[in-house]
């Protein structure tokens, strides 16, 4: 019999196979350390996990569809333990699993917090989440216990700012309420009216950007084109870079009342949280368009939905929100004037790759105490 030192799921991935397929192997391969491949002759083909991958570092994956390229740097290093759906892995599974893990690879949708760490014991030493944003996990916990977080800045900025950029001009000129005129037969009642589905332009408006980080950043780059007049900015520090590209730093109250579109690209965390309140939104103009592609937390939900039922503002663009998913029968969906997609800011094919290879790189790297690309703490 023939002894490899490699579990199935890592001996198997490289061939092309159904989701199905890939599932049931990867349970086989979690059930059980031993496979007993079909006679090949005489020859009987026995593959088990031996003493070299007992001992490489254990990983959990807390999803199956991940980019290839980084489940394949994370086979060839550790001893992986992935959660085999295309859907995030239920809490008490990852409970149960992180228990004598090494490192954890996660998603925004795992919240990584006291429980998930007691469970997962002091074996727990690299958490990689394959996102920029980190307010899924507990930082202060993790920071008192020296587990070493990795995360994903700036591998997603060009796309979450060009999808910034589309969900602004989506809501201002009004393309989906627009695209269901056509399906409803709405065009065919007017024919070309010229009052009908007109929107709003950038072009000499004020807009103002709240958390001018890389994606704010990024989003004032590409509106530099659409002849705004100008633009304004609120967070916690200056940007005297930015500000001699014409951006200027004005109190939150302000960014509120004198700006005619505003981006949310900021973090979510204690302060920002709730920052859209009732409160902000009576000081915006009733002809603002606010959009938002930082996280759902930081706009008051309810508060929105009086604004925007009426007409305290004019319109919203929500690539985040809260829940998500979002159950499609929400009171948001029954808005005209909510443009709503579903968490899409970073989903571009290139950059989600990038996201996951660098999520494995800084597991890897933490794991051999070696520099982690993208250490958070
Ligand atoms: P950065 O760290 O570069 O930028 C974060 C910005 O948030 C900074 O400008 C920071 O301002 C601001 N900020 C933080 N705290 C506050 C505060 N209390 N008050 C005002 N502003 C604050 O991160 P990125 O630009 O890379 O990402 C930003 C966020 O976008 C992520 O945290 C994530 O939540 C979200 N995101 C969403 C995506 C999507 O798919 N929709 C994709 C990627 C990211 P200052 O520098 O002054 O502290
Ligand atoms: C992040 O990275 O924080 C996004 O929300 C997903 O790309």
């Amino acid at each position: 019999m023939l002894r490899l030192a490699r579990p199935l799921s890592l001996w198997s991935r490289n061939t092309a196979r159904s989701a199905k397929a890939q599932r049931s192997e990867v349970q086989h391969s979690l059930c059980s350390d031993v496979l007993i491949l079909p006679a090949l002759g005489s020859d009987k083909r026995h593959f088990c996990v031996g003493a070299a991958a007992m001992s490489r570092p254990k990983v959990l994956i807390t999803r199956a569809d991940i980019p290839q390229k980084a489940l394949d740097m994370l086979n060839e290093k550790c001893e992986v333990d992935m959660w085999p759906e295309s859907f995030p892995i239920p809490r008490e599974q990852m409970l149960k699993k992180i228990q004598g893990k090494d490192a954890i690879f996660c998603l925004l949708t795992e919240k990584i917090d006291n429980e998930v760490l007691d469970a997962a014991g002091s074996s727990l030493k690299v958490i990689g989440t394959m996102s920029v944003g980190y307010d899924h996990l507990s930082l202060e916990e993790i920071k008192k216990r020296g587990i070493k977080v990795g995360y994903t800045p700036g591998v997603l900025t060009d796309a979450t700012a060009e999808l910034t950029v589309a969900l602004l001009l989506a809501t201002s000129r009004r393309l989906f309420e627009a695209h269901e005129e056509l399906l409803n037969g709405g065009w065919g009642k007017c024919a070309w009216s010229p009052l009908w589905m007109t929107g709003w332009g950038l072009a000499g408006s004020t807009v103002g950007i709240l958390g001018l980080g890389r994606i704010g950043q990024g989003v004032m780059q590409r509106l530099q084109g659409f002849g705004i007049k100008r633009f304004l900015y609120s967070g916690r520090s200056r940007r005297p870079e930015e500000e001699e590209k014409g951006a200027e730093f004005v109190p939150f109250d302000t960014l509120l009342k004198e700006s005619d579109f505003i981006a949310v690209t900021c973090a979510l965390n204690d302060q920002t949280r709730d920052i859209f309140n009732e409160e902000a939104f009576s000081k915006m103009k009733k002809s603002a368009i606010i959009v938002n592609t930082s996280r759902g937390g930081v706009i008051k939900q309810d508060a929105l939905i009086t604004a925007l039922k009426t007409g305290q503002i004019r319109a919203a663009g929500l690539d985040v929100m809260t829940p998500e998913p979002l159950p499609s029968d929400h009171e948001l969906t029954k808005l005209p004037n909510c443009t709503l997609i579903p968490h899409i800011g970073s989903a571009e094919t290139t950059t989600r790759e990038g996201m996951a290879t660098l999520t494995a790189s800084n597991i890897i790297a933490g794991l051999a105490d070696q520099p982690m690309p993208a250490r958070l703490c």
